[in-house]
């Protein structure tokens, strides 16, 4: 009994005698929580972004493409490209077209509110579209054109590797899942998808544009947020980049 209370209170010390360990004492407190950016980390951030510059200009140098024609901006992304959560919408409105931006007019403001209800913001999440280009007159994008923008976009997706991907919308939803699919059935499900050597879980839930004509449905999209929060914390997703 005494044996066994002497080698409790010796535990840390009996352990790293075992594997022949000497333990350095030092003052100095340790950051535990800082992640060290080592050499392989760093080109592979770099790499990220490369391959999006890459890809950023060859959608950029489009032919033929009636949305290019009539847009005055390519609208590529926003956010963190190191996010684990990538959001994906239909396609850029006026402000968007103006700004060369996703989401900043009134449909983005409420993403924005979406977000922040479950504590991200566009540090966290990264933000692209179905295409690139203003639609005219804000019109759906055609099937030709999803088809087209669709490599890039299965591209965007695959350099991001997100671990959680957010589709706004029947326009995403139909590119990335299948056609034959209903947003209203198909939200707030989780698909597992491989996309290139990406491997996201996928949910969908109703694009802002939506929730901003119909706001009786806004508590199905909360259903859909806490979902997405939950799926944050059992992934273990650090929320800082
Ligand atoms: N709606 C979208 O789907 N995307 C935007 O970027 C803006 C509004």
């Amino acid at each position: 009994m005494k044996n066994k209370l002497v080698l409790k209170n010796n535990k840390s010390k009996f352990y790293h005698k075992l594997i022949n360990n000497e333990p350095i004492y030092n003052k100095n407190s340790i950051n535990r929580y800082k992640k060290k950016s080592g050499k392989n980390e760093k080109s592979y951030n770099k790499n990220k972004l490369e391959n999006l510059g890459v890809l950023k200009n060859k959608i950029n140098s489009i032919k033929d493409c009636e949305l290019k024609k009539s847009a005055t901006n390519i609208v590529f992304s926003d956010g963190n490209p190191n996010a684990k959560i990538m959001i994906i919408g239909e396609g850029p409105g006026a402000n968007e077209d103006k700004e060369g931006k996703p989401f900043v007019g009134r449909a983005g403001k409420l993403l924005d509110k979406m977000l922040g209800s479950i504590k991200l913001d566009r540090k966290n999440v990264y933000i692209s579209n179905v295409v690139n280009f203003r639609p005219p007159m804000n019109r759906r994008p055609t099937d030709e054109e999803i088809a087209r923008y669709l490599p890039f976009l299965n591209k965007h997706i695959e350099i991001i590797n997100p671990k959680i991907l957010l589709l706004l919308g029947s326009t995403a939803l139909n590119a990335l899942i299948g056609s034959e699919v209903v947003i209203s059935k198909a939200r707030g499900k989780w698909v597992n998808k491989k996309i290139g050597n990406a491997n996201p879980e996928v949910i969908a839930s109703f694009h802002p544009a939506f929730l901003m004509r119909q706001p009786d449905q806004k508590k199905y999209a909360w259903e859909d947020l806490k979902m997405i929060r939950k799926k944050i914390s059992e992934l273990k997703i650090e929320l800082n980049g």
